[in-house]
């Protein structure tokens, strides 16, 4: 009789300032439907985008904390907010850590574009950042880059009604801008704006690629698994995911029974 293969089932940390980045667990679910999944939604302390860097960088570093004591085998910084302001910091702290962070898809706009205009929707935090100046050097020098920090639209999405007239109408705000300057391609640098992509569509109209880059994270996570040494992975059945959040416990029920199809238990988290 033959031993069946185990199933591979790293565990996996995720966090956000909030709902967002259940868009990029939702992507490494699909990608690694074995993988032991933790997050946590800091929707108590949201938005960052809309906070300083230290206080973003201080509560990364808490979550970051939390998720290696839960036994973490890598950490997805699934915030591009937290990623500018805080990738260094933790990965100062857990050079061992594997760390995936996220980051505005201006490497994809560059392919897509035909125009050479394109938009980026993210935080204030994420498009002042170091980071972001260094990234669309690197990527985007070549292009027309319109930048829309679009104040208030995380905030409302953390409401966690995505068609609320509150979101809609930031959509609207935010889109205007951008149509006005006649973008080909927009960006959405922050994983809060998958869950209105269906309004800013409908804003920007048909023509206009919208990229998002959870699945290039959730690749990119599935390829540092793939280095985890034999003698740190574990063969156990993936159980439910676990969600904590240090702010509404309804709100992220709701959410989390609108837009994931994965089992998933909920608590909230102190920290
Ligand atoms: N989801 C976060 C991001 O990707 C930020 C939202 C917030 O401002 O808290 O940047």
């Amino acid at each position: 009789m033959t031993t069946p293969a185990p199933l591979f089932s790293p565990r996996i940390g995720v966090f956000d300032s909030g709902l967002g980045g259940l868009s990029v667990l939702r992507s490494i679910r699909q990608r690694l439907p074995h993988a032991q999944l933790l997050y946590v939604a800091d929707s108590g302390h949201a938005p960052y985008g809309e906070r300083g860097d230290d206080y973003v960088c201080d509560r990364s570093l808490v979550i970051a904390d939390f998720l290696y004591r839960q036994g973490a085998q890598l950490l997805v910084i699934a915030c591009n907010t937290a990623t500018a302001a805080a990738a260094t910091a933790v990965r100062a702290r857990y050079p061992d850590g594997r760390i995936v962070g996220v980051e505005p898809g201006l490497k994809p706009a560059a392919t897509q574009t035909r125009n050479g205009r394109v938009g980026v929707m993210a935080t204030n935090g994420t498009l002042r950042s170091e980071r972001f100046r260094l990234l669309a050097q690197a990527h985007a020098a070549h292009l027309d880059l319109r930048l829309q920090a679009c104040t208030g639209l995380a905030a409302a999405i953390e409401a966690g009604e995505v068609d609320s007239d509150a979101v809609r109408e930031r959509v609207a705000t935010h889109c205007a801008a951008l149509r006005a300057q006649d973008v080909d391609t927009v960006v959405l640098g922050c994983t809060h704006y998958p869950f209105v992509a269906h309004h800013i569509q409908a804003e920007m109209g048909p023509d206009v690629a919208l990229i998002d880059t959870s699945d290039a994270v959730a690749r990119r996570t599935a390829t540092l698994v793939e280095s985890l040494a034999a003698s740190d992975q574990t063969d156990a059945e993936p159980t439910a995911a676990a969600l904590w959040t240090t702010g509404d416990l309804p709100t992220l029920q709701g959410f989390v029974q609108r837009w994931l199809d994965f089992p998933c238990t909920l608590a909230t988290e102190p920290a």
